[in-house]
């Protein structure tokens, strides 16, 4: 495994101080601000300078976006963000498992708040060195009923500071989420969120979770094409996929244990989105933990690739690693 000082700390405290390790680690990477290229990208007047990003949950509250363009992300999703700062669930929330490349958190969305993370937003550099999206999602007080409304504040507040949006209601850790989901509540809460997306054009796509059953993806996947959805981030952590593993059963799994069920959702998506796919992106997450695997879910007909697991058993330089093998695949 080598020398990964980082896994020899206690999750909790690796998770606490990793943004003020991470922006440090930036001083020294200053001349190579730009991320690596290969198979760049344009969408949408977005350019991805590669097609490896960094996944929803790592820079919550956008606090390390220009160490990760350093250290070689091709584009950035911050948040998950809500209206109002919230805590998140009490500890512990994080554990991981080294052997089996596997990880555990029920964080619930511990957030800055939007203003907050709006400031921030405002600060960085323009024009970005790689696309930034926003993780959006409702604070744990918001009921289901009303949480549209949360969503929609969260598009308008950052309308005009990030790339675009990801509506995250697939973590399963903010109690209820998912419900929102099944087929028979997507459309009514996802029509008036579309119906207030941004005036600039910024895309709007949907993270889906991998615990879908297979007729539930396929209405998830026409209900959104027909509320155009601009695409999908697939998958979010696991409420399953505990075997071989000591980890509490609620909160989620991602890593090792994940790579094969987020692949077969991928192409499961793929088959069924066929000539709807149109213009829409089609993001692959969930145990990419190799140039290989990234390699695959490209082949798989990803137009992107995000990871948060391997950045914890791998290191943050585990995008320039990526972009170093993918020179030799073109
Ligand atoms: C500690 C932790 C926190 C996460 N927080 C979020 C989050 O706030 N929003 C979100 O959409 N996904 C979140 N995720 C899910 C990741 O974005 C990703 O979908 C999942 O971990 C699968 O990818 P991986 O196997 O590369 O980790 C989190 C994952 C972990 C491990």
């Amino acid at each position: 495994m080598g020398l990964k000082p980082w896994l020899w700390l206690s999750p909790s405290l690796a998770h606490k101080i990793s943004p003020a390790a991470l922006n440090s680690l930036t001083l020294f990477s200053k001349a190579r601000r730009t991320p690596p290229q290969w198979r760049s990208w344009d969408w949408r007047g977005l350019h991805f300078p590669n097609r490896l990003g960094l996944a929803g949950g790592v820079d919550k509250d956008a606090q390390n976006v220009e160490a990760w363009w350093a250290l070689g992300a091709g584009f950035l999703e911050v948040g998950t963000i809500t209206p109002k700062p919230q805590p998140g669930n009490p500890p512990p929330v994080v554990d991981r498992n080294v052997s089996k490349e596997a990880l555990w958190n029920r964080l619930g969305f511990p957030s800055h708040g939007v203003k907050k993370v709006k400031q921030r937003l405002l600060k960085l550099k323009r024009p970005f060195a790689a696309p930034v999206f926003a993780n959006i999602g409702k604070n744990a007080a918001t009921s289901l009923d009303d949480a549209d409304g949360d969503y929609i504040e969260l598009l308008r507040e950052l309308e005009g500071t990030v790339d675009g949006f990801v509506i995250n209601i697939s973590s399963p850790n903010t109690k209820g989420l998912r419900e929102l989901l099944k087929p028979d509540r997507l459309r009514a809460f996802l029509t008036p969120i579309l119906e207030a997306r941004p005036k600039s054009g910024a895309p709007v796509l949907l993270k889906l979770s991998p615990d879908l059953e297979d007729n539930e993806l396929a209405a998830v996947l026409d209900i959104s094409i027909d509320l155009n959805i601009d695409g999908w981030v697939l998958t979010n952590t696991s409420q399953g996929l505990r075997e071989g593993l000591d980890f509490p059963v609620d909160g989620g799994v991602s890593g090792r244990p994940l790579t094969s069920r987020s692949l077969e959702l991928l192409k499961r998506t793929v088959a069924l989105l066929g000539p709807r796919r149109e213009n829409r992106a089609v993001i692959s997450v969930g145990g990419v933990m190799s140039a290989e695997d990234v390699a695959a879910r490209l082949a798989a007909g990803a137009d992107l690739v995000q990871v948060y697991s391997a950045l914890i058993f791998e290191g943050p330089y585990f995008f320039r690693k990526v972009g170093k093998e993918a020179a030799r695949w073109q």
